[in-house]
């Protein structure tokens, strides 16, 4: 099986999601979390960019020990001093320098050519190399970059020092097809890849990040980075809790593996919600209040019969103690009995039958039958009989 590391950016492009700011101590048990969940590594902030956000990257720095801990930095040299501040007293300082590639980028927000950019990324990374052992470096909009300019660009990062290499999908424009094309196309084109570990970096703005990051993981790539519930930017970022499911149901398919502790999984999420405040979609994939709720007839008389008829992930695997059974209007008999029984009703099948079509009439005109709402109906037609 191939190792995949995952790289979680919940603290910096996640903090990046419109209308969310966290506090240092709310950083702090966000990287507690990380850190119990399994996360390689870290990105805990932007030192360069507040005070706040230096002093926390600094703290995480210095408590978290079973994680290795990055921060993001432009190519400015005070960037890259203030992360090396930040960073300097954790076990494996690793840098995350960036620079834009493509031509929208080169032309509009950094007026610059070709040989400019590739002149200002390698005096960053050999600048940075003099403090980190390891450096990432990322083509900011390598998506929408020119594929020659890009080998060429990134084989003079490497060849400055950086040992990581991150292709980002900045603005979320790629297809998965695509994506691998580009893996592909560097493995081919660049002379020194195979020194270095590739990474992915993927924004949801059509809905493809966790397909193209699972692109990227089939086209070789060996580090995926993402956030919890895919906050992060616009639509925001690659969800990590589905690309570690995806890998760890699909097995057999892809052939690799992240180290993640899956039972934390939902607990990270609820933690990232509640501090970010982004309210977790009902229906998001595997960690949504919908997950693991089935609320046909039909699929609650397959589930309870054989749970797999319906569910490829089990509930307790991300760490939820149970999946749900929502009685509603498309609930079946089955589902209904067991539901009295677990309530603590015994009842004959006659009075099943009765019960039965009381429930029915209610439910059509009812979202969801709570639990109260099934023992009144209960002891009513009891009392009534
Ligand atoms: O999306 C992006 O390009 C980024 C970079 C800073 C890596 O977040
Ligand atoms: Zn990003």
């Amino acid at each position: 099986m191939r190792k995949i590391e995952i790289f979680d950016t919940t603290l910096r492009d996640g903090e990046q999601s419109a209308g969310v700011t966290l506090t240092s101590m709310e950083k702090i048990e966000i990287a507690r979390q990380l850190e119990r969940l399994g996360v390689d590594i870290i990105e805990a902030g932007f030192p360069a960019a507040s005070q706040g956000d230096f002093e926390s990257v600094k703290q995480i720095a210095e408590m978290v020990k079973g994680s290795t801990v990055t921060a993001l930095a432009r190519s400015a040299q005070s960037d890259i001093d203030a992360a090396w501040q930040a960073l300097k007293n954790t076990a494996s300082p690793r840098i995350h320098v960036f620079l834009a590639t493509s031509p929208i980028h080169r032309q509009y927000k950094l007026k610059m050519t070709e040989d400019e950019v590739v002149e200002a990324a390698v005096a960053s990374i050999k600048y940075a190399k003099q403090f980190f052992p390891v450096v990432q470096w990322s083509a900011e909009d390598a998506c929408r970059t020119e594929l020659p300019f890009l080998a060429r660009i990134i084989e003079e990062a490497i060849q400055a020092g950086a040992e990581i290499i991150n292709i980002p999908d900045t603005v979320g424009y790629i297809t998965p097809r695509e994506y691998a094309e580009v893996f592909t196309y560097l493995q081919n084109h660049v002379p020194s890849i195979g020194r270095v570990k590739l990474s992915a970096h993927c924004h949801d703005d059509l809905g493809l990040a966790t397909a193209n990051s699972m692109a990227a993981i089939l086209a070789g790539v060996t580090q995926i980075e993402g956030t919890i519930n895919g906050i992060g930017e616009r639509a925001g970022n690659t969800a990590l809790e589905e690309v570690v499911l995806g890998l760890y149901t699909r097995k057999d398919f892809y052939q690799a593996e992240s180290r993640l502790v899956l039972s934390e999984i939902k607990r990270t999420s609820e933690l990232v919600s509640k501090l970010t405040g982004m309210v977790i979609p009902p229906n998001k994939a595997v960690v949504g209040q919908n997950a693991f709720a089935h609320e046909s007839g039909i699929h609650q008389d397959g589930v309870l019969k054989e749970k797999t008829t319906y569910e490829i992930i089990e509930p307790e695997t991300v760490g939820l103690s149970s999946n749900s059974m929502v009685i509603g209007k498309h609930s079946g008999r089955h589902a209904f009995r067991t539901k009295i029984k677990e309530l603590g009703f015994t009842v004959s099948d006659e009075e099943m039958n009765q019960l039965f079509k009381v429930f029915k009439n209610l439910a059509d005109s009812k979202k969801e039958m709570t639990d109260d709402d099934i023992v009144a109906l209960v002891l009513e037609e009891k009392v009534t009989k």
